[in-house]
């Protein structure tokens, strides 16, 4: 197993893990030195391209995003989601999965949970390819955003995910938007972290989707806070230029040959 994974395994209780995702090589570069594993994430498809959901977003987009990003990572473990519908069944699961791993050179692919895809995953695991789980909110799988696990059948049904995702061998695994009890409950009950986005200050670890948590993308739902206004700053920044431009300040003999 490659050290950096080993590392994210052993760090179960002893720290929080810091977890986001990157799209492009300047923000990886940032998030290299900050983060303990930054995720190439499908949301891509709302965040940067604008569809309305993350269900038609291609294995070639995830890709090309992927090398990106995997060439700007040198010390975080660097994760590549696999998009909906890459993953249908074992053989076309391991087909892109190997595809992701060596054309991005990532260290582990991301595969959401459907609560039957645990051949799947456990094929991706055993070809040698690190496999970080998700349960939850799984956007590929939904419409509409809903909370998980605050009704009892609910609860039972993610623990049991949980533990199933843990034996099919995943490394870690995200818990989106689950209720903060049953959270708190499946990272008491398993041995690798789990990474909340929306679950609660009892993950081992939590992760954003950097665009929200950086003020870009205008969606900022209940789970999320925005650390800095970004759209303000390059507003102010693209103001400044247009003034310039418009008063003939820029471009000044400094900027011309
Ligand atoms: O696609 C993504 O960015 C994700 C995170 C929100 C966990 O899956």
């Amino acid at each position: 197993m490659n050290n950096k994974i080993y590392q994210i395994i052993k760090s179960k209780n002893k720290k929080k893990l810091v977890c986001l995702t990157a799209y492009s090589k300047p923000i990886a570069k940032i998030l290299d030195k900050l983060c303990d594993i930054v995720l190439v994430g499908d949301s891509l498809a709302t965040a940067m391209y604008g569809m309305k959901n993350t269900h038609s977003v291609t294995l070639d987009t995830m890709i090309q995003h992927g090398v990106s990003v995997a060439s700007s990572i040198k010390s975080a473990v660097c994760v590549v989601d696999m998009p909906a519908k890459s993953y249908k069944n074992v053989a076309i699961g391991k087909k892109n999965a190997k595809l992701i791993f060596k054309k991005t050179k990532c260290d582990a692919v991301k595969v959401e949970c459907n609560g039957k895809n645990y051949d799947v995953i456990s094929a991706i695991v055993k070809s040698g390819i690190p496999v970080m789980g998700h349960i939850g909110f799984t956007p590929q799988y939904y419409k509409k955003f809903k909370a998980q696990g605050l009704e009892e059948k609910d609860k039972i049904k993610l623990i049991e995910q949980a533990k199933k995702n843990e034996k099919a061998g995943v490394f870690s695994i995200v818990l989106e938007c689950v209720s903060t009890s049953v959270a708190r409950e499946i990272t008491k009950l398993i041995k690798i972290p789990t990474i909340g986005i929306g679950a609660s200050g009892y993950c081992d670890g939590q992760i954003l989707v950097t665009d929200d948590m950086l003020g870009l993308s205008g969606f900022y739902p209940k789970f999320v806070k925005k650390f800095v206004n970004l759209n303000k700053i390059i507003e102010k920044g693209v103001q400044k230029y247009r003034n310039a431009v418009i008063n003939n300040k820029f471009p000044t003999d400094k900027n011309t040959f």
